[in-house]
């Protein structure tokens, strides 16, 4: 990514207005780094204690020893942070605004009051159905105003949620259900999203198959479509909320006990069960998403992401809720039924924060600038982006079309495991430059280090591995079930960090810019694909002998998916063929895991102990094969030719 000379820093207006300034900023972060045991104690606050706690940070990164205890003699509830808090002073006030999939369709406001009774029927019900505190609860839903009430109905309870994307496969589904041993999945009949219909209920029916018996499915009617009942196991909760209690009393739960686990791809086949606890989650959720968006009392702020992945848990639903704020969940995509949706919603319901991901930005970008001028925008104040490395194409756009040269952009740098913001431009403290992620939040100590000898790289300008040299409150625990693989995955190649998996460059200025992975995932439209688990779910086909599968670069994706195939003995490489490996995986993971090109190969390069070199397989994806580097080392140097010869990307 090129790194332009143009910066643009924030006009004195925001830099006046704004929660922090420059000024504040560098203040702010030296305390944070001198003294983080005050810094955080300070920040604790900013959460509702039922036993305020008398310990900070509690934090060993020594592998063998990993233990990241934030605020551990607390107890709090999340959902009384996020809605009873709120009562006394804005009852009345929206908090969610719920805008579905058909335009035509009216835009449900759903007051803090009304949000209370909603959870508190929500949870009364999961408790008529056998979960108590520590029971984990999936939540398999459209992004309608119950998946909001499911989370939070989980948390008053003290069930930890662990939500699957509607998009994925009830095999994906089944897996994460057993996987974290829950005892309940919430569902909806359909799912509605961009003109066309999810049938959810059929997909839990068939991972059902694949689960425990006693597991217990609670069904939400979105649509009203033809479902199928198994009595005893289904239970209707347009039915049961008629009759359940508006009252719940909010469990005190200790700070360290788990929120929620989040399922995510890692380099290896099996996804991860991010575990998320409460306290400290809680505490970053809402401090950046106040700071880091400005956000106001009054604003009304919207994340496009859905409640699937850990954007929509943070910036959709906890940190918006705890600080106050109205919130939109949007059911839809945004080129349904036109390009001019996502704008149409800001000016609708005067929107103050925009978030959303490159890869829309750039989607929308390509249909021109006419479907958002008719928009009326002069209510947007932030923009922001998420999921991967925004090209300066497409910053401009944003900054001069969408934001018409007003509204400072954050391109915040985080992840699945960080449970909120680790790098960003505030808006009123930094000149931004487009496409870099500028500089650390509070708190946070990057550092970036040699990738083979761990040496820390001083100085400016610099590249290499992104390491996180201290903890944050949000940072996750564990990996649920298995605290090794936590250790294993983030503290042993770079002992004494966190390792975040993407390399990064620090420049002249000492500003930040993430370069993209460094192991084997791929960013596909913003979201986190293992290869491992597409090549998986390759090799499972009968057909298939062996699969490697890389990223490439993708207009609209940033990253699309390439994979190099090996059929079994005798069987023909067709079209036919290829389109059925595609459906094959979309089945197997979902739609989100499409292969976009597949290459069948003869051979796959590899070194003489057998492992494949994926170095040559990425070059030859890139379309960049002129530098292969050294293939000497191969068990057969031929393959590469016949696979340069034969790629797909030209
Ligand atoms: C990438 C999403 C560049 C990065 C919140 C990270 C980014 C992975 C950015 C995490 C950004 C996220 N600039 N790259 N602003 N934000 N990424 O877990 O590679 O779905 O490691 O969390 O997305 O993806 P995840």
């Amino acid at each position: 990514m090129s790194q332009t000379a143009k910066t643009y820093p924030p006009s004195a207006e925001m830099a006046a207005s704004a929660h922090v300034d420059a000024a504040k900023y560098d203040a702010m972060y030296a305390a944070s780094i001198a003294d983080p045991d005050a810094f955080w104690k300070e920040q604790g606050a900013r959460v509702d204690w039922m036993t305020p706690f008398t310990q900070v940070k509690d934090v060993d990164y020594t592998l063998g020893s990993v233990k990241i205890n934030w605020y551990a003699d607390g107890t709090l509830n999340a959902s009384a942070n996020c809605i009873d808090r709120h009562l006394e002073k804005r009852g009345d006030q929206t908090a969610i605004i719920f805008e579905p999939d058909n335009p035509e369709e009216d835009a449900q406001h759903i007051t803090y009051k009304e949000l209370h009774a909603k959870t508190c029927k929500m949870a009364n019900i999961l408790k008529d159905l056998g979960v108590t505190r520590g029971d984990r609860v999936v939540i398999y839903l459209p992004m309608i105003p119950e998946a909001a009430y499911a989370m939070l109905a989980c948390a008053r309870i003290g069930a930890i949620h662990s939500i699957v994307f509607a998009g994925f496969s009830p095999d994906a589904l089944a897996a994460r259900v057993n996987g974290s041993e829950a005892k309940v999945v919430i569902t909806a009949d359909h799912a509605p999203r961009g003109g066309r219909s999810t049938p959810l209920k059929t997909n839990a029916d068939q991972a059902l198959l694949h689960c425990d018996d006693s597991v217990k499915c609670l069904v939400v009617k979105r649509t009203g479509g033809q479902t199928t009942w198994v009595d005893g196991r289904d239970f209707d909760y347009n039915a049961l909320v008629e009759g359940a209690s508006a009252d719940c009393a909010p469990e005190a739960m200790g700070a360290e006990d788990p929120l929620f686990i989040l399922y995510t791809s890692g380099s290896t086949g099996q996804p991860k069960g991010v575990v998320h606890t409460t306290g400290g989650y809680m505490v970053y959720a809402s401090m950046t998403h106040e700071i880091t968006f400005d956000y106001k009392d009054g604003d009304v702020f919207w994340c496009t992401a859905d409640v699937g992945w850990v954007t929509g848990h943070s910036y959709i639903v906890y940190g918006p809720l705890a600080n106050g704020a109205t919130t939109i969940m949007f059911e839809g995509v945004p080129t349904f039924p036109d390009a001019s949706r996502f704008w149409q919603v800001c000016e609708k319901h005067k929107v103050n924060q925009f978030y959303t991901a490159p890869t829309a930005i750039r989607a929308l970008m390509g249909k021109g600038d006419d479907f958002v001028k008719k928009a009326d925008l002069s209510s947007l104040r932030v923009l922001g982006t998420v999921g991967e490395p925004i090209n300066p194409e497409a910053w401009n756009w944003y900054n001069d079309v969408v934001g018409g040269g007003r509204c400072p952009i954050v391109d915040t740098w985080w992840q699945t495991e960080t449970g909120g913001h680790l790098m960003t431009p505030l808006p009123g403290a930094h000149a931004m430059k487009p496409g870099s992620a500028m500089k650390p939040f509070f708190g946070i100590q990057p550092v970036v280090l040699e990738p083979t000898s761990a040496e820390q790289l001083e100085g400016n300008p610099v590249e290499g591995v992104l390491c996180i040299a201290d903890s944050w409150p949000g940072q996750m625990r564990t990996i649920w079930g298995d605290h090794e693989r936590f250790e294993k995955t983030y503290f042993s190649d770079y002992p004494g960090y966190y390792f975040t998996g993407d390399g990064c460059k620090r420049d002249e200025d000492g500003d930040y810019w993430i370069t993209g992975r460094v192991d084997d995932v791929i960013n596909v439209s913003g979201h986190r694909m293992g290869t491992a688990e597409v090549e998986s779910a390759l090799v499972a086909h009968a057909k298939v002998a062996e699969a490697a599968v890389v990223g490439y670069p993708h207009e609209i994706k940033g990253q699309g998916i390439y994979c190099y195939v090996t059929l079994m003995g005798g069987e023909e490489p067709t079209d036919e063929l290829r389109l059925e490996l595609r459906n094959w995986v979309r089945t197997e993971i979902g739609p989100i895991a499409s292969p976009d090109l597949i290459q069948w190969a003869p051979g796959l390069p590899k070194t003489r102990s057998g492992k494949i070199m994926r170095r040559i397989l990425r070059k030859i994806a890139e379309n960049d094969h002129s530098t292969l580097g050294d293939t000497s080392t191969l068990a057969d140097p031929s393959v590469v030719d016949d696979l340069i010869e034969n790629r797909m990307n030209r």
